[in-house]
């Protein structure tokens, strides 16, 4: 088992699910086969896919490692599959079927999963082999597959225990997702709770005569959940969908006790209609709200009519969402004597006990429930760990006064997340904080004057940069302000691109302008496959003034022109002129290696999660192996002034052809001249302080014009 790779991947079903999937694969690195019943129906899948919003695949090019076929005329290619993905109708007998199918022709030993939603995954392999059944397993990625992190993994008592280890750590490290082991009940653990949580709010709702708008202003970031709330998450699924899937549910869980709320009484009848009328959501244009144009309308729950939008009247609302943290904020919700804290305790009260009950049936692990909700729904805690922080015991016996059955096993706990806990095993330790690496979170140029200062004490420094907590340093505020000196904060930034140790950004999420600047200022980069980089200072008026243009002549021309002197600049310049004049910002890691962000040298990590763990991993290298800063040399190609003139001459197409708006044109031809080195007679070789030079000045005059 030790030896597994994977080098090339079938799915088998193109639509929503195998396309987002095959595309996912290919951001891996793996070149995969797209099966489906026909050449006309993969060809339009796959062309649908190469257009879906949020992009599927990582850069346009990442499309060119995915084969599209139809099964019949194919069907020898899953014969070469180290792993078969089958994600076909939600049926079971023609899943069955291809199954079979895939037994016969697979080679033995591939992994074969299936992406059902809530099939039993040991029943569709009953039929098969013993070796297919050792290496069959359920795979629930969430939709779409390359952006959500939960991979749920379903084995079955069959499946081989190597598979199941391999496959996790596949899943984690190669396509970066978030994994919990799931058993093989009905729909699996995060689909579970939703659906019945969903069917909770609902006919809480409808039988108490709540708007849609008040519902989804109380059950989302109110209460630590996502925006969609209940309502707009409903059209996002599309009421078809949920209602499917509830049926099926129902019928599937014929010991839950909470089964019944799936036929809800007072939910249903709303739904029913709704359904008769096609009003199914997003995709049909109207649901629980209607979109024309601009205007969105709402469902009147009584009448079951649009009518405009009415803003709740609840002012426990506003207040509560003044409080930061999740646990305080819902603490203060539940006890409100209003219709906020009548809907919370309700919700709430009734999602946490539900959980419990559940426990070992869905998962012997609490912590992989509470997994499965933040990653599958983006909830900020999951059950359990809202649970602990509300407080165990407390809550418990305010769920009993309200009438919400609380499971023995949790009545003698005092916290989820304890050894005392049977059904709480501690996850594998997370790789520790290596002592000889500082280790900084930026959040404000201060931090960085500070890290640097501490530094002669390590072997090097991780900068992390992301979009996590507090993220307006790398939303990238620009450097207006009387307390910014553009001067000094260059010469902060040179000390960390000269420093004698060595010092990676680890960057993850939106890493924009200032942001940007510095990762790139930093010996290396380790970014997280979803990196959004850009330099976006021309939307405020100013341009990259902190390394930014200079970082990319330095990347992008200047190993083209050293390579080859005789070529001309004036495309390679064109091409960083575009990526700050158009504010462009990579859809992905890997784009933005191809506009030259990252270098070579620079790497992509997959899993956010294990982005600092490999970037402490790289400081180390980097010192063991003599780290020595760069040399101050002319290393910077400045292309001079007749190509900044050739280049001006562009940006009048540029903003004739509404890439860049009219005002933008006055920065850009101001962009153009600092990326060639200003007013320089002849092209030729400079130092980084010459173009940093550059940006100031220009910087400088644009934010005296605005002033
Ligand atoms: P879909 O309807 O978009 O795509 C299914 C594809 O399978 C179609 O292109 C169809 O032509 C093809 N197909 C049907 N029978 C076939 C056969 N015998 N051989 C080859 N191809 C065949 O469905 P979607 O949404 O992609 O779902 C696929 C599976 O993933 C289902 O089991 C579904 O329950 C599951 N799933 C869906 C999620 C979603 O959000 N859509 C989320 C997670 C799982």
């Amino acid at each position: 088992m030790q030896n597994r790779t994977i080098q090339r991947v079938a799915v088998v079903g193109s639509g929503t699910m195998g396309g987002g999937i095959a595309a996912h694969f290919a951001n891996a690195g793996i070149p995969v086969y797209l099966l489906d019943l026909s050449p006309q129906i993969v060809k339009a899948s796959f062309d649908r896919l190469k257009k879906s919003k949020p992009p599927a695949f990582f850069t346009s090019s990442t499309a060119d490692l995915v084969t599209i076929g139809a099964l019949d005329e194919h069907e020898a290619w899953l014969g070469e599959a180290d792993w078969i993905v089958e994600a076909i109708v939600e049926q079971l007998e023609p899943k069955r079927e291809l199954i079979g199918r895939i037994d016969r022709l697979r080679k033995p030993g591939s992994i074969v999963s299936t992406n059902t939603s809530g099939l039993p995954i040991a029943q569709l392999a009953a039929n098969a082999s013993a070796d297919l059944k050792a290496h069959f397993l359920g795979t629930h990625f969430f939709n779409p597959p390359r952006h959500m992190k939960l991979l749920e993994l379903i084995p079955t008592p069959d499946t081989d225990r190597g598979v199941v280890d391999f496959v996790r750590d596949f899943a984690d490290r190669r396509l970066g997702k978030g994994v919990v082991i799931a058993k093989d009940t009905p729909n699996f653990i995060a689909n579970r709770l939703a659906s019945i949580g969903g069917a909770t709010a609902v006919d809480f709702a409808v039988a108490n005569g709540y708007t849609i708008e008040e519902v989804d202003a109380i059950t989302g970031p109110l209460i630590g959940r996502p925006k969609t709330a209940v309502f707009r998450l409903q059209d996002l699924v599309g009421l078809d969908v949920a209602a499917a899937v509830a049926n099926n549910l129902y019928d599937l869980i014929e010991g839950d006790e909470s089964r019944e709320i799936l036929r809800s009484p007072h939910g249903g009848p709303v739904a029913m209609r709704q359904l008769e009328r096609n009003r199914f959501g997003d995709k049909t244009g109207e649901g629980f709200y209607k979109k024309s144009g601009k205007n969105i309308q709402t469902l009147d729950l009584e009448t079951l009519e649009y009518r405009d939008r009415i803003e709740p009247q609840i002012p426990s609302i506003a207040e509560g969402m003044k409080i930061a943290s999740v646990p305080e904020r819902l603490k203060f919700v539940l006890k409100q004597d209003d219709k906020a804290g009548a809907l919370a305790r309700h919700v709430v009260y009734n999602a946490l006990a539900y959980a419990a009950r559940r426990v070992p049936e869905i998962s012997e692990n609490v912590a992989d429930v509470d997994r499965a909700v933040r990653w599958g729904f983006s909830y900020d805690l999951g059950p359990f760990e809202l649970w602990d922080a509300l407080g165990v015991r407390e809550t418990a016996a305010e769920m009993e006064k309200y009438g919400v059955s609380v499971p023995d096993w949790v009545k003698k706990l005092d916290r989820f997340y304890s050894e005392a806990n049977r059904y709480y095993t501690a996850p594998p330790a997370e790789a520790p904080l290596d002592e000889r690496v500082l280790s900084v979170h930026v959040r404000s140029f201060d931090d960085i004057g500070r890290a640097l200062d501490q530094l002669e004490k390590y072997e090097g420094m991780v900068l992390i940069i992301d979009d996590g907590v507090g993220q307006t340093f790398s939303s990238g505020q620009p450097l207006d302000g009387p307390d910014k000196n553009v001067w000094l904060t260059q010469q902060l930034y040179q000390r960390v691109r000269f420093s004698p140790k060595p010092i990676v950004a680890a960057i993850a999420g939106r890493v924009l302008n200032a942001s940007a600047e510095l990762a790139m200022a930093s010996t290396r980069i380790v970014a997280a496959a979803e990196t959004y980089i850009g330099l976006t200072e021309i939307m405020t008026g100013v341009i990259p003034a902190l390394g930014g243009c200079k970082e990319l002549i330095r990347r992008v021309v200047s190993p083209v022109m050293k390579r080859t002197p005789n070529a001309d600049p004036v495309p390679l310049v064109q091409n960083v002129l575009q990526t700050i004049a158009m504010a462009k910002v990579s859809s992905s890691a890997e784009e933005a290696r191809e506009l030259g962000f990252l270098g070579e040298a620079d790497r992509v990590v997959m899993n956010r999660d294990r982005v600092l763990a490999e970037a402490i991993a790289e400081v180390l290298e980097l010192a063991e192996n003599g780290y020595a800063p760069p040399a101050h040399e002319k290393n910077c190609f400045a292309a001079g002034r007749d190509a900044a003139a050739a280049l001006k001459a562009g940006i009048y197409q540029m903003v004739q052809g509404a890439y860049v708006p009219e005002a933008g044109a006055l920065i850009s031809r101001k962009i153009a001249e600092v990326l060639c080195g200003g007013n320089l007679s002849s092209a030729q070789w400079v130092g980084e302080q010459y173009f940093l030079d550059r940006e100031r000045e220009a910087y400088e005059a644009l934010t005296a014009e605005k002033s």
